[in-house]
């Protein structure tokens, strides 16, 4: 069987990447990228384009002065002064590269340069010359290479080639390709560049499409042993090839493309997030690889298959990308074996009664509700499962408050049909209300902790509270309660609180920790 080919990865992060709208880095942010880089262990950083501003020129120097490892590398136009300038911000890199372009298609020979196909052909060359000047590692880019005309684009890579360029970067600028396509210019400069074997091809694909990974792994299939590409795929426009993609489409995919990379992907998850930090750009929930969702199920079906093995559901391993677990969340969708295994590790041990009880609860519970917290799983086990009398029902609630005032409330219940109205104050709404309602009961709580959270959407959102609450010997119970008047919510689930110690009924008689 064919040997495995590297396949280089090239981050332009803190080029291509920065000029996503929004997402400039300042000097010291570039530098903490860079390291990370570093631990990630790519093997070319382009640092930046050192022409285009004084700070970007600061950035490239800086990171070449310190970071060792990949080579560094700065971007610059087909123009002396452009070089001039990337040559000097490279100097002190130990590994050097000076990167140059110049656009070979139709459209921008003619709009934009105002240029002949041979005149293209000879800035491209005498570009590649003097940049070899400065140093021996000369990567070239005919941009927007997926819209030039192959038999053109063909005679630039063989000239830039002849000219001392070590790397031929085929660019699909504006995010054009489609993947058999781009595989076939792949394929052709391969067929009719008679000197390609003395560079590597690279590839660097937009995602305007959508199509970035997919260009560039269809590149690697027919010979492309570069890939450049940006951490959680940020970049102009729709952005780049991202990193975390397309490393992990080829070590998955190993047995297919017979590539492997020498990134260390378990700093994946770390790049991804410092990026996303640094730059403000929040990284989607379904993004592939490191979205929030990428190890997370929540169908029933796919949750009993991954607790019999894990392989049924997931192709990579969450740890070998720096994601510590697969995780189930627990909604509407879950099953008997995830809910099981969650109440299991929450430390309780059901009877099959009451386990099919909790289980029921949970359901109608996960219908109403986007997101079950395991404080939710703890009340339907501890409390929820206990039948509750509800001795004492909630009436009114009358509320005077003004800021910097001590809140006066006046709370009414009803008890056996008797109305009982109790006014108090408190450091707070919540305070006053919990001790009218204690004035009221003669029972008295002493609150542990008070969550609140939106069970709908929207402004009239329902909000949801769960209190947990000491009634002393030993009687710790959570209450809940929901309104769309969160005050009344508070009331409520303090109430809820009070008619369960009232009840007797508290988990531990029902469940029991394990
Ligand atoms: O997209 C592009 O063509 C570029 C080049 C400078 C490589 O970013
Ligand atoms: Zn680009």
């Amino acid at each position: 069987m064919k040997k495995k080919d590297k396949i280089v990865i090239y981050d332009t992060t803190l080029r291509d990447g920065e000029q996503s709208p929004g997402a400039s880095m300042n000097i010291k942010e570039k530098l903490e990228v860079a390291r990370q880089l570093v631990r990630l262990n790519v093997d070319a950083i382009e640092a930046g384009f050192p022409i285009s501003s004084p700070g970007d020129f600061e950035a490239v120097k800086g990171i070449a002065s310190e970071i060792n490892g990949p080579i560094i590398s700065g971007l610059a136009r087909s123009l002396k002064k452009d070089i001039d300038c990337a040559a000097e911000a490279v100097k002190k890199a130990k590994r050097k590269r000076i990167h140059v372009f110049l656009a070979t298609s139709k459209i921008h020979m003619k709009y934009k340069l105002k240029k002949a196909e041979e005149e293209i052909l000879s800035q491209a060359v005498e570009a590649v010359k003097y940049a070899k000047k400065f140093c021996k590692d000369i990567e070239f880019s005919p941009e927007d290479a997926s819209r030039t005309e192959s038999k053109f684009l063909a005679r630039v890579v063989e000239a830039v080639v002849k000219a001392g360029a070590t790397t031929v970067n085929i660019p699909d600028t504006v995010g054009y390709a489609i993947p058999g396509e781009f595989a076939n210019t792949i394929k052709y400069l391969f067929e009719n560049v008679s000197n390609i074997d003395k560079a590597v091809i690279s590839v660097h694909c937009h995602n305007d499409l959508g199509l970035a990974v997919s260009n560039s792994l269809a590149a690697v299939i027919n010979g492309a042993r570069q890939v450049e590409c940006t951490v959680n795929g940020i970049g102009e426009r729709a952005g780049n090839c991202s990193i975390e993609e397309i490393v992990m489409g080829i070590k998955t995919r190993g047995d297919y493309f017979r590539c492997y990379t020498d990134v260390k992907t378990e700093e994946i998850i770390k790049t991804s997030r410092l990026v996303s930090r640094i730059t403000g750009i929040v990284v989607q929930p379904n993004k592939a690889v490191v979205g929030e969702n990428a190890f997370a199920h929540e169908a029933g079906i796919h949750q009993d298959g991954i607790l019999k093995s894990r392989k049924t559901y997931e192709i990579m391993k969450p740890q070998d990308v720096g994601v510590e677990k697969t995780k189930l969340v627990l909604g509407k969708h879950s099953g008997r074996h995830a809910f099981k295994e969650r109440i299991k590790s929450l430390g309780f041990k059901l009877s099959d009664k009451d386990f099919e009880k909790a289980f029921s609860r949970f359901k109608i519970l996960s219908d109403k509700k986007k997101t079950i917290y395991d404080e939710d799983l703890i009340t339907i086990v501890n409390d929820e499962i206990a039948e509750i009398k509800e001795v004492y029902k909630f009436q009114t609630l009358n509320i005077s408050y003004k800021t910097g005032d001590i809140p006066k409330v006046s709370v009414t219940l009803e008890k056996d049909k008797v109305k009982i109205a109790k006014d108090a104050s408190g450091d707070g709404p919540v305070d006053a209300i919990y001790k009218a309602i204690d004035k009221i009961t003669k029972i008295k709580g002493s609150l542990l902790n008070y969550g609140i959270h939106s069970v709908t959407e929207g402004k009239d959102a329902l909000g949801e509270v769960i209190v947990k609450v000491d009634f002393g010997s030993g009687r710790i119970v959570n209450g809940r309660g929901a309104s769309t008047d969160i005050v009344e919510a508070s009331a409520k689930a303090y109430l809820n609180a009070v008619n369960k110690v009232i009840s007797g009924k508290t988990s531990r008689k029902r469940s029991r920790l394990i």
